[in-house]
């Protein structure tokens, strides 16, 4: 059974779907089975995935919801999943996914839709990456319903560390009343710029703020305009550039994040 990885600020621009789909990538690339859930209506992973019109696509993370919703069978997932040559199943989206607050409004058990979802697909993965929308609501309560754990990227600015507590928050109150398993596996500071006078203070007020709380990542994502001259090639920057800072860096990350797994399975093992 897959493990279910969101990739979640409900501040707009920190690096969500950057870090998502970078890390679907190498983790496809190091031989596991992932797909990538686009749950933006802005389209982003779709589009760094190759979709050139967004717009077009018949079968989107929404439609398959609004199924759902609507007590409907689902179309086989052959027939709608993007299978891309690097090897990561991409379940993409489009602008209709912003109706998705409004069509949940009246939904008994609203908050369940995305879990019906990713259970019709779970079986065929290791990992199902999720690139949230910038917003809280009830399609983040969806993520975070069906989520294992939650990756929180935040740039390196004293602004965009301030909807962390936000977002604490929701998921304390799911973890402690519905979803007991989940977890955050750490916040990821992205668009760093190392040896500066804000890089250090940022990192200080989130070791303030954040420790003994919330796990932060020891790497760092450096800024380069690499990351997003990739986005014109369909690529992401470890595809596009491996030797740049921003790639090597998302591969030390990934190497963290499959740390984090082991020693938990470690733990599982030992429980069990
Ligand atoms: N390390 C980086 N260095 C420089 N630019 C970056 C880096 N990471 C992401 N970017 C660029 O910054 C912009 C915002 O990044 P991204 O789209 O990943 O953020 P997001 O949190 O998903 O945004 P949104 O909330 O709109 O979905 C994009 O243009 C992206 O290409
Ligand atoms: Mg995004």
């Amino acid at each position: 059974m897959a493990k279910v990885i969101a990739v979640m600020n409900e501040k707009g621009g920190v690096g969500k779907s950057a870090t998502a789909t970078t890390l679907a990538y190498l983790l496809a690339k190091r031989g596991h089975k992932t797909a990538l859930i686009d749950f933006d209506g802005q389209g982003h992973a779709s589009i760094i995935y190759g979709v050139k019109n967004t717009n077009k696509l018949e079968v989107t993370i929404n439609t398959l919801l609004r199924k759902i919703i609507e007590d409907e069978p689902l179309p086989e997932p052959d027939s709608y999943i993007l299978k891309t040559e690097c090897g990561v199943d991409v379940i993409p989206s489009n602008s209709q996914l912003f109706t998705l607050e409004r069509n949940l409004c009246n939904v008994d058990f609203r908050e369940r839709m995305l879990s019906r979802y990713v259970d019709t697909i779970k079986d065929s993965y290791q990992y199902i990456i999720i690139d949230c929308m910038p917003q809280m609501g009830t399609p983040m309560i969806n993520v975070m319903m069906c989520a294992d754990s939650i990756i929180v990227p935040t740039q390196a600015e004293l602004l965009s560390t301030q909807g962390l507590t936000e977002l604490l928050k929701h998921y304390q109150t799911i973890r402690k009343n519905s979803n007991h398993r989940l977890r955050i596996d750490g916040i990821l500071i992205t668009m760093d710029s190392p040896n500066t006078i804000l890089s250090a203070q940022v990192h200080k007020l989130l070791e303030q703020g954040f420790a003994g709380k919330v796990p932060i990542f020891k790497t760092h994502i450096p800024r380069s305009i690499k990351v997003a001259e990739a986005v014109l090639y369909h690529k992401t920057i470890c595809e596009f550039l491996p030797d740049n800072p921003a790639a090597i860096a998302y591969e030390r990350f990934a190497d963290e994040f499959l740390a984090i797994e082991r020693t938990e399975e470690t733990e599982v093992c030992a429980v069990g």
